[in-house]
């Protein structure tokens, strides 16, 4: 090999070096863990009145997946396919440490939110419904 090819190769892999640390860079930056979610007493004792109920079930996946799914992911890992796109990250409805969450606690994150995670209370308005989705997040434990 001669110096010119040498000085090439180097260049090569300085050129991907410098696109790769870029990159790695730009991904995690643009996305915070959300702070500790403030939650009303009143909501914290709150239970899920349709708890067990199959048919709740079925259409809580059905509305997972029409209004959850393109963030948090048909996992609900927080990988869906508009996650990228968020400042903060959706987080993972499959950990030991969201399932320890009340049922109360889930109903005011999904019906009130805050910031990014837009309060679905306007678009699904039916409590069951939000219910019903409560009951569909408690299946994605792993
Ligand atoms: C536009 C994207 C988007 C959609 C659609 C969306 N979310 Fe979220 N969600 C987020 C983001 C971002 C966060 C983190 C917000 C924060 O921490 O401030 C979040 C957080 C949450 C949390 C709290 C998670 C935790 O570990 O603290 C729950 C529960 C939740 N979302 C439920 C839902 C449900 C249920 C739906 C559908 C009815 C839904 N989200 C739809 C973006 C979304």
């Amino acid at each position: 090999m001669n110096k010119v090819n040498v000085n090439k190769l180097i260049r090569f892999f300085t050129l991907v070096l410098f696109i790769g640390t870029l990159t790695a860079f730009m991904i995690p930056q643009n996305q915070k863990k959300g702070a500790k979610w403030v939650i009303p007493e009143k909501y914290k004792k709150m239970e899920n009145p349709y708890k067990g109920n199959k048919r709740d079930l079925k259409l809580g996946r059905m509305l997972y997946s029409k209004y959850c799914k393109s963030c948090h992911g048909s996992k609900g890992l927080g990988d869906g396919s508009k996650a990228l796109q968020l400042k903060t990250l959706p987080g993972n409805f499959s950990t030991a440490e969201f399932q320890a969450y009340t049922d109360g606690e889930m109903y005011y994150m999904t019906a009130v939110g805050r910031d990014e995670m837009k309060g679905y209370s306007k678009k699904i308005p039916d409590e069951e419904n939000i219910w019903a989705i409560i009951s569909y997040l408690r299946t994605l434990k792993k």
